[in-house]
């Protein structure tokens, strides 16, 4: 933490029994509509802190810059709605993806805009533009609160902030996410280290990290604020924090194993014979599997795309999953090749993950995040697939109860006809 000299002129509060600290803070019992712990935005563990910092900051105009599936957006935007607050709502994204999320389909921002449309309409709206085209659509020193979520290579980040910092209201607080991811081509970290040594900042390490950064005077007059930007770090505020995403995070993870619902992220790969692998070659939806058979639609790779190869992470975390089918189709929707899930598959590469055939269909256990399934198929079904084809995965989230259940029936009647062959058998 760092203040910029004469920013931040008071000198450090003692803790004193101030209204916000003396109730229970709003974050203790806020309960996010949009919650996906560990998916692809990793966002869940800042909500309780989102919802606490918009009770102090009462913005009057807020702004997203990538918003995905709207995790953080409509965090925010809860917390706008709960704290009764008069406050316009802008979310910006092309909805297209990029460079480190990876492409992923128009069922994204079609999610977003029914969310938006059911619970936030009036005062919430979706600008779907790039991040440069929509900064021309404020007015100098307008925005109370902007949370800075797009690419996040270095440049990316640094030119996000010094496009749009001109239209940070006085007083204004800006949050970037991701400052603790250090890996590839995440440069967040780096600018947030020049930042933070220049404005008065905050910053949460879990859930890869969030900053908080204080735009400019005048000096924070609220108890929240002090203690964020001012004074000497409290030292059970950000474990306070950690504690409230932990909790929501338990909370869910009952909910989910009582309902045997669990959600993931589906990744379609696709390259060339020279190529690797790679983000921008892929195509990725979220999923939220039921004990209900639950169908996932994927679009085909670009016409234009060379495809020599596909690859398929069906979950980007462990997962016990019923497979019923696995096909691709052809653009009139008929299938040019349909994987068989009465038998383990053969002709494919596969890793993190493990199969066992059962009478229902395939079950999966991914036990690896990195898990990748890689079928063998000839360049006249990927030629079909790609003319404007898409993907088409039914499964259900299997029980684990269920599933060694059948795997015990499974050696029950192996051993079975074991004991009647050797019967059998003349040698007894
Ligand atoms: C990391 S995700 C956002 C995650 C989100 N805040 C959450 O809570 O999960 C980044 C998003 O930024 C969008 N994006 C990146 N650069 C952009 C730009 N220059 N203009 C518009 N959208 C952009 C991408 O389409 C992607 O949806």
């Amino acid at each position: 933490m760092a203040a910029a000299p004469g920013a931040c002129m008071s000198p450090p509060m003692p803790f004193a029994p101030e209204p916000m600290f003396c109730s229970r803070l709003p974050s203790a019992d806020f309960q996010p509509r949009i919650y996906d712990p560990g998916g692809g935005g990793n966002w869940s563990g800042h909500l309780p802190f989102a919802r606490d910092l918009v009770e102090w900051l009462r913005p009057k105009c807020l702004v997203e810059l990538g918003v995905e599936y709207g995790e953080s957006y409509f965090g925010l935007c809860q917390s706008i709605q709960e704290a009764g607050l008069d406050c316009r709502a802008w979310a910006v994204d092309t909805w297209l993806g990029d460079l480190l999320t990876g492409g992923y389909g128009e069922e994204v921002y079609e999610q977003v805009r029914q969310h938006n449309r059911m619970h936030y309409e009036s005062f919430s709206t979706l600008l779907r533009m790039t991040f440069d085209e929509a900064s021309r659509c404020f007015e100098p020193q307008s925005i109370d609160l902007l949370h800075i979520d797009g690419l996040h290579t270095y440049d990316a980040v640094r030119h996000d902030f010094e496009t749009w910092r001109p239209l940070l209201a006085p007083g204004a607080v800006v949050l970037f996410h991701d400052i603790a991811v250090r890996k590839g081509n995440f440069g967040v970290w780096r600018f947030w280290e020049e930042l933070s040594a220049q404005y008065p900042a905050f910053s949460f390490t879990h859930s890869n990290g969030l900053g908080v950064l204080l735009s400019s005077p005048p000096e924070p007059a609220h108890p929240f604020a002090k203690r964020l930007f001012c004074g000497e770090e409290l030292p059970g505020l950000r474990a306070y924090y950690e504690i409230c995403a932990e909790r929501m995070r338990l909370r869910y993870d009952l909910q989910a194993l009582t309902a045997g619902r669990t959600s993931f992220n589906l990744q379609l790969f696709w390259r060339s014979a020279e190529e690797p692998f790679a983000e921008e070659r892929s195509r990725r939806t979220h999923v939220v599997a039921l004990p209900e058979e639950t169908e996932i639609q994927l679009p085909a790779p670009p016409k234009e795309a060379s495809v020599a190869q596909i690859r398929l992470d069906i979950s980007d975390r462990p997962a016990l999953l019923l497979l019923r089918r696995l096909a691709l189709v052809n653009r009139q929707g008929e299938p040019v090749w349909e994987m068989p899930v009465d038998r383990l598959p053969e002709d494919a590469v596969y890793a993190g993950m493990r199969f066992a055939v059962t009478g229902h269909g395939l079950l999966i256990h991914i036990f690896d995040s990195d898990s990748a399934f890689v079928p063998s198929l000839p360049a006249d079904v990927l030629a079909r697939f790609t003319d404007g084809g898409r993907l088409s995965v039914s499964l259900c989230a299997a029980n684990a109860f269920q599933a060694l259940g059948e795997a015990l029936d499974q050696i029950d009647i192996l051993s079975k006809s074991l004991k009647a062959a050797r019967q059998a058998s003349p040698a007894g």
